[in-house]
């Protein structure tokens, strides 16, 4: 029986994978010019980075992760997102010690949710992502968001709607956390199960369910901006400015809590508004983390970052109807007749892709006539043609197929007649 591939997961075929290039392109280019550098984890973890991390309590935790236990007996885990692996990474090799602060990062790659598969929700999918970590400046808050808008906005997309919150500091997540366990526990038989042990363990939760999102408590509860501190509430207020100086527009949403755990001050998701882009509207998420660093025993650190899957990104770009300029077309095609010429003509190819164009030619054994078809299935701008009296002369004939006119050049100077023209 055929084998096919598990459930919410895909094969990226020619044709499609030029577009996943082409975005992976651009996100390192932004980055770059961003002053961000690559940084490169392992795709899994000790299960103890997410447990940590990402915190126990959260449902990527509790229902999402690929955890197995390896021939050596340890718990490990398929990264279910990369801010947590990052920030293992900086501890170990100790980038805090660094003289170039903040650390900027970025990463790309493969991450793991067992989830419910739908329109860009899978099992598997690409996230890019930034980190920056050891500032506290509310200037890198908005620079972290106006790369991701950025990034959105030059592939084309215009339907986005950034929607920010502020998480506050710890005091102002105790003051807040106590009131939602006010709110909710005169209530707390209606909340569905998981969400009666968030009430105790991590009220927050409770806000983020999607089983109860429709509750009429929901709607009332305690929003954490009449929470914060002052302080909290200044970081928030200059976050703004700076985003208002970058031209970056934002509603604030106060229910906005993200499904991991440690974030505080800075929450931003990035959604599409595009019609058609399907009932998952967020492309992107981020925050601030002041205290991941030092719950994986590194020292106190402030980070923040954001991550956007390439998934959601392609929906969105199909929504709006853009369309990538990925199509690939070769410099040239060969085609040889006899097999004298055949021989010859892998010899010119050879010096013609090491000259660094594109070039191919037929492996089939194709009449003329079929390779002059596949030529042009190829988009090929010159066609090479050898036969027994070109090899004879040491030159091939070539076809501009732009304009079907035809020239005997030299294999001396073949390279040359090509460049100059391409
Ligand atoms: P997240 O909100 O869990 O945050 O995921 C970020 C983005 O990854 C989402 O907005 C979405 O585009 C994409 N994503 C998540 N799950 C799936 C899925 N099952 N299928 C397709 N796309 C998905 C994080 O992962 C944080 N690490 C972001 C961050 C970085 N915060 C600070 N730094």
């Amino acid at each position: 029986m055929m084998i096919n591939l598990p459930r919410g997961t895909q094969d990226i075929l020619p044709g499609e994978s030029e577009k996943w290039q082409y975005l992976e392109r651009r996100f390192i280019e932004l980055c770059t010019r961003y002053n961000y550098k690559e940084i490169r984890t392992p795709i899994f973890e000790h299960t103890e980075v997410f447990q940590r991390g990402v915190g126990d309590t959260t449902d990527i935790v509790q229902k999402e992760m690929y955890t197995f236990t390896d021939r050596g007996n340890r718990q490990l885990t398929l990264r279910p997102e990369g801010t947590a692996s990052v920030a293992r990474a900086y501890v170990q090799h100790k980038l805090y010690g660094q003289v170039k602060q903040p650390q900027k990062l970025f990463y790309y790659g493969p991450m793991f949710r067992y989830e419910r598969p739908q329109a860009g929700r899978m099992r598997q999918f690409i996230q890019f992502g930034i980190e920056a970590l050891g500032s506290a400046d509310p200037a890198i808050d908005a620079e972290v968001i106006d790369l991701a808008m950025t990034f959105y906005q030059s592939l084309g997309l215009k339907s986005l709607r950034l929607v920010l919150n502020t998480l506050g500091d710890q005091e102002s997540r105790m003051a807040h956390r106590n009131a939602l366990i006010n709110h909710f526990t005169p209530i707390k038989d209606e909340l569905c199960s998981d969400c009666q042990v968030r009430l105790e363990k991590n009220p927050l939760r409770v806000l983020d369910c999607k089983k109860d999102c429709d509750h009429e408590a929901m709607a009332s509860a305690p929003k954490i901006l009449d929470y914060l501190t002052e302080d909290s509430r200044h970081y928030f207020e200059q976050v703004k400015k700076y985003l208002d100086e970058l031209g970056i527009e934002y509603v604030i949403d106060p229910t906005l809590v993200r499904g991991l755990d440690y974030y505080n001050h800075t929450a931003f998701e990035i959604m599409s508004e595009a019609e058609g882009f399907g009932a998952i509207t967020t492309l992107s998420g981020g925050g601030r983390y002041n205290g991941l660093v030092e719950d994986l025993d590194g020292p106190n650190t402030p980070g923040i970052g954001f991550a956007l899957s390439v998934e959601r990104l392609l929906l969105a770009l199909d929504a709006e109807r853009i369309v990538l300029p990925v199509e690939q077309a070769l410099d040239c095609y060969l085609i040889a007749l006899g097999e004298e010429a055949e021989l010859k003509a892998s010899g010119l190819m050879k010096t013609l892709r090491l000259a660094g164009l594109q070039v191919d030619k037929d492996f089939l054994a194709k009449k003329m006539k079929a390779q002059l078809k596949t030529a042009d299935r190829e988009k090929a701008k010159f066609v090479l043609i050898m036969g027994d009296q070109e090899l004879e002369e040491e030159a091939v004939l070539v076809k501009d197929m732009a304009n079907g006119t035809q020239e005997t050049v030299s294999f001396d100077s073949i390279v040359n007649y090509l460049k100059e023209r391409l």
